[in-house]
């Protein structure tokens, strides 16, 4: 992936749309109704922007939507690619790099999620306060390119404390309830067994899903400040019973209750999207670029 890559794709999307966002955000599973909102919209489907990864899972529609939302220049991806659909975190960051190459200085990011967290519900959002990168990967491998950013970049305040603070400050306002926790992103595609699940909580992760790590760092590579925001699809407390007065969860298969299933989570996630929508509205209409 070279900057003669990136500079192709941007020369793509300037022809299309001159404009300079400054603002990207990244719309998942089952979440891209916000792109409809956007007004004197271009949309650019990723199978006309050279090198774009183009998504291959259901609820991932595949189109990068520039315009206006909320007083900003935005650039919206409706959709991304996952590491499971067998792209590499190099591809999978691509977009990012596009993005940050256009003029994006922040990026918003949202995900669907299982919730770890045994207080958490199905419906509930959740603002990222870091994350874990277990997906086994990373989009930095191999030889850095100082031009994009640094070989070893800093990785603490990844998920911006003043976006965060404006985030929760927000969903007060709208009363949208928030959770604030930790995403621990796997590769993927089989869910969590009863025992990963376990071994994640223990690790301080309150909610797990198969993207973003690889674009937050790439966006932290590329010096872009990132909020993220966390759709909990479903809660996977119920996969790890406990035995009566026991500490440690039963090693035992999770009653067939304790199943998720890729439809459940996007039907979930379509039910989260308006307020998801909202929230990210409010915190436009406050948000200095
Ligand atoms: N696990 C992993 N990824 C997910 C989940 C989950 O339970 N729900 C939505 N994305």
């Amino acid at each position: 992936m070279t900057r003669e890559h990136i500079a192709d794709a941007v020369a793509t999307v300037r022809a299309r749309s001159p404009s300079t966002p400054r603002l990207g955000i990244i719309l998942g599973s089952g979440l891209g109704a916000l792109a409809d909102d956007v007004a004197a919209p271009v949309a650019i489907r990723y199978t006309e922007i050279p090198r774009f990864p183009i998504p291959t899972a259901k609820g991932h529609q595949g189109r990068l939507v520039l315009g206006d939302l909320e007083g900003h220049t935005v650039a919206v991806m409706q959709g991304r690619c996952h590491l499971y659909e067998g792209y590499t975190a190099e591809q999978v960051a691509f977009p990012i790099r596009v993005l940050a190459a256009l003029g994006v200085r922040t990026l918003i990011v949202t995900n669907a999620a299982g919730g770890l967290n045994r207080a958490f519900r199905a419906g509930d959002l959740m603002i990222i306060a870091d994350h874990i990168n277990f997906s086994g990967t990373n989009p930095l491998v191999g030889t850095n390119d100082d031009a994009l950013g640094p070989r070893f970049p800093d990785m603490s305040g990844a998920y911006d404390p003043e976006l965060r603070a404006l985030a929760r400050k927000t969903a007060r306002e709208e009363s949208i309830r928030v959770r604030t926790g930790v995403y621990v992103g796997v590769l993927g595609p089989s869910y969590e067994t009863p025992a990963e699940l376990a071994m994640l909580r223990a690790w301080g992760a309150d909610a797990v899903g198969m993207s973003t790590v690889v674009e937050v760092i790439a966006a932290r590579h590329a010096g872009v400040r990132v909020l993220g925001l966390a759709a909990i699809t479903n809660a996977t407390s119920h996969a790890t019973p406990k035995r009566p007065g026991a500490s440690r969860p039963v090693a035992s298969p999770p009653p067939a209750s304790g199943s998720v299933t890729h439809d459940a989570v996007l039907a979930a996630a379509r039910d989260i999207g308006p307020r998801l929508s909202r929230l990210i509205r409010g915190i436009l209409r406050s948000l200095r670029e």
